[in-house]
């Protein structure tokens, strides 16, 4: 039974990614913004799974975040064994158009928090000979995405900072994984405003069967993963075509 740390597990890929987890009978730290959203996940999941969670809400784009969930994670007395970095979001358009905020709130979520969180847990994962590391990419890690510059370029960040990682950690007992998703059925894109892009209308996979596959990669320490066949003969095209055939092609792909 392991000790899994999930952020953004209210909805979509997280939520699943709790789910599935507490079905394999692990005790969960569950992070989020929503308490409400949380304590409802707690009570769902200790009385289907007879699983321990526990809840940490806080808002990961806010300074400070990674302190709170280190405090928290001390006075819990937790080991965490399997990291699953997943909170995220998107901000897109034209960057002449986008919110400097939220695209400023991105970087600090899925470039610098993740990071804080490997760098806080992986040492004890390295002493106890055992981790697991699941870092959420997308398929935008491969490609420059034109009207989601910078989303891709964060994703980009996770996908080489976790294939490097992975090289680094060889032997140590700890692996770590990137998860890529293409458009997936969750509240992402009607957040961004982008569920009536061609995007999310050509093929969209369940948040259940891209968890189930991320679970699978992980637990066998792969180094990343694209989450179905769509999405990994767009990458796979993606690595041999060239920049300009391929961006005009993904911002075709976010026209309505
Ligand atoms: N859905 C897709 O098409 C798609 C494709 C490729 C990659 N991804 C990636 O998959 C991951 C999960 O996204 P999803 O599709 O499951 O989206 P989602 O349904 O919107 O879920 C996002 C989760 O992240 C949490 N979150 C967002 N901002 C946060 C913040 N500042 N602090 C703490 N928690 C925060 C949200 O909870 P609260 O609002 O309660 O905080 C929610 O639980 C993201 O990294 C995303 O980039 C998604």
């Amino acid at each position: 039974m392991d000790t899994v740390l999930i952020t953004g597990t209210t909805s979509g890929i997280g939520a699943a990614f709790a789910e599935k987890f507490a079905r394999e009978r692990n005790n969960l730290v569950l992070v989020s913004r929503s308490k409400a959203k949380l304590q409802r996940q707690q009570a769902e999941l200790q009385s289907c799974y007879q699983v321990s969670v526990e809840c940490i809400s806080c808002d990961l784009a806010e300074n400070g975040a990674t302190e709170l969930i280190a405090d928290k994670a001390r006075e819990l007395g937790l080991s965490v064994d399997v990291l699953i970095n997943n909170a995220g979001f998107n901000e897109t358009g034209y960057f002449t158009d986008t919110r400097l905020s939220e695209e400023l709130d991105m970087i600090q979520v899925h470039i610098k928090v993740l990071t804080a969180l490997t760098k806080l847990f992986l040492p004890g994962m390295i002493e106890r000979g055992y981790g697991r590391i699941l870092n959420v990419g997308s398929t935008g890690a491969y490609m420059p995405c034109p009207c989601d510059t910078v989303y891709a370029a964060t994703k980009a960040y996770v996908l080489s900072f976790s294939n490097g990682l992975y090289q680094e950690l060889k032997g140590t007992g700890v692996t770590v994984t990137c998860l890529c998703p293409g458009a997936t059925k969750t509240l992402f894109a009607s957040k961004a405003n982008i569920e009536n892009t061609l995007l999310f209308k050509l093929f969209v996979m369940q948040p259940e069967d891209v968890a189930s596959i991320g679970y699978k990669s992980l637990m066998k320490g792969r180094r990343s993963t694209t989450a179905g066949l769509y999405n990994k003969l767009l990458v796979f095209f993606s690595k041999l075509l060239p920049i300009s055939v391929i961006s005009p092609i993904v911002q075709w792909m976010f026209k309505e």
